[in-house]
C-alpha cells in the first residue's frame, strides 16, 4: 500500500480502492481518461458547512462563484468518464443570509469550533431561496452535460429547523447527468422521489453520506466490476456502496483525516501494499 504518510497525494492504492488526497480539480488530472463508469458525489453545499480544511469549496461569497468552481470540477470529470457513463450529483439548497453551521463572524464560537476558518461574507438577499441545485445543473448543461433526470431525496428524519416563516426543508436534489444518452435503457424506469432516512453514523465528519442513497446510484449507474469515482469522497460512503456492487472505487478528498476514516470503514486501515 502507498499511504498518506509516504505520499501525501496518493493516499492509498490497493488496486480496488484508490484514494487521492488533494483538491478535486488537481487530483482528477491523475485519473486516466475514459476509466470511470459512474460518478456518485455530494460536494460541499453552498455556505452550509465548514469542513475545517484549507482550500475547501462551498464558502464562496456568491452563488455564481460557487457554481463556477463546481463547473470547473465537472470539466475535469468529463474526460475521465466512459462514453455513456453517468454522474449522480447530490446537492442541497440554501437561503440567503443563512450560513448553516457556519456561525456569525466575530463570535467566540467561530474560534473555538473552527479555528481560523471564518465564514465568508455572503452576498445574497436574506431569506431568499437561492435555487443552488438547478443553477449548478444549468451551468453544467451549458458546458455539455445532459440533465438525464432529477430525483428528489425526501428525508423523513431531516433535522428540525428553527424557522417560523417558511416550511422546514426535508429534501435534497440528486441529478443524473451524462455527456450523452445513457447506455442501459432499463435503468430509466423508477420513482422520482426516494424516501430514505439520512444515516446517523456518529463519525467525526460533518456530512457523512447515506449509504442507501449511494447504493441506489451505484446500482443504477455502474455495471458490476466497473469503476465508481467520488471526487468529494469524505468518509467513503460511495466506496462502501461500490464495494457492495463489486466495483472499483476512486475517492478524492482534500482532507487526509477523511481518508483515514474511509479506510477504516472499508476495512483497509492497517493494510499495506
Ligand atoms: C458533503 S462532504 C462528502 C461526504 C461523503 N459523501 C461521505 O459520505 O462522507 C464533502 C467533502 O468534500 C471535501 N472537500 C471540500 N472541498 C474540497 C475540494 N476542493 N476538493 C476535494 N474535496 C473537497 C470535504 O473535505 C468533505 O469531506
Amino acid at each position: 500500500m502507498i499511504d498518506e504518510f509516504e505520499n501525501p497525494v496518493l493516499a492509498y492504492d490497493n488496486g480496488q480502492v484508490v484514494l487521492y488526497c488533494g483538491d478535486a480539480v488537481d487530483e482528477l488530472s491523475r485519473v486516466p481518461a475514459g476509466s470511470v463508469d459512474c460518478v456518485v458525489t455530494s460536494p460541499p453545499y453552498w455556505g452550509l458547512r465548514d469542513y475545517r480544511v484549507a482550500g475547501q469549496l462551498g464558502g464562496e461569497p456568491t452563488v455564481a462563484e460557487y457554481v463556477a468552481v463546481l463547473a470547473a470540477v465537472f470539466d475535469e470529470v468529463a474526460p475521465v468518464l466512459v462514453p455513456g457513463g453517468s454522474v449522480w450529483l447530490n446537492l442541497g439548497d440554501s437561503y440567503g443570509g443563512s450560513w448553516g453551521n457556519y456561525v456569525a463572524d466575530g463570535s467566540t464560537a467561530v474560534r473555538s469550533r473552527y479555528g481560523s476558518h471564518r465564514p465568508p461574507q455572503q452576498k445574497h438577499r436574506a431569506k431568499d431561496l437561492v435555487g443552488v441545485p438547478w443553477r449548478v445543473a444549468f451551468a453544467l448543461r451549458d458546458r455539455g452535460w445532459v440533465i438525464r433526470r432529477e430525483v428528489v431525496w425526501h428525508k423523513p428524519n431531516a433535522r428540525p429547523e428553527s424557522v417560523r416563516d417558511r416550511f422546514a426543508r426535508r429534501y435534497e436534489t440528486i441529478f443524473e447527468l451524462g455527456r450523452g444518452q445513457r447506455d442501459d435503457t432499463e435503468t430509466a424506469a423508477g420513482p422520482e422521489v426516494w424516501t430514505v432516512s439520512a444515516d446517523r453514523t456518529g463519525l467525526n465528519h460533518p456530512a457523512v453520506g447515506t449509504r442507501e442513497i449511494a447504493r441506489r446510484c451505484v446500482r443504477l449507474g455502474c455495471r458490476p466490476g466497473g469503476t465508481v469515482l467520488d471526487p468529494f469522497s469524505g468518509t467513503g460512503t460511495t466506496g462502501l456502496a461500490a464495494r457492495e456492487q463489486r466495483c472499483r472505487f476512486i475517492g478524492i478528498d482534500l482532507d487526509p483525516r477523511c481518508h483515514e476514516i474511509a479506510r477504516q470503514r472499508l476495512g483497509l486501515a492497517g493494510e499495506r501494499s
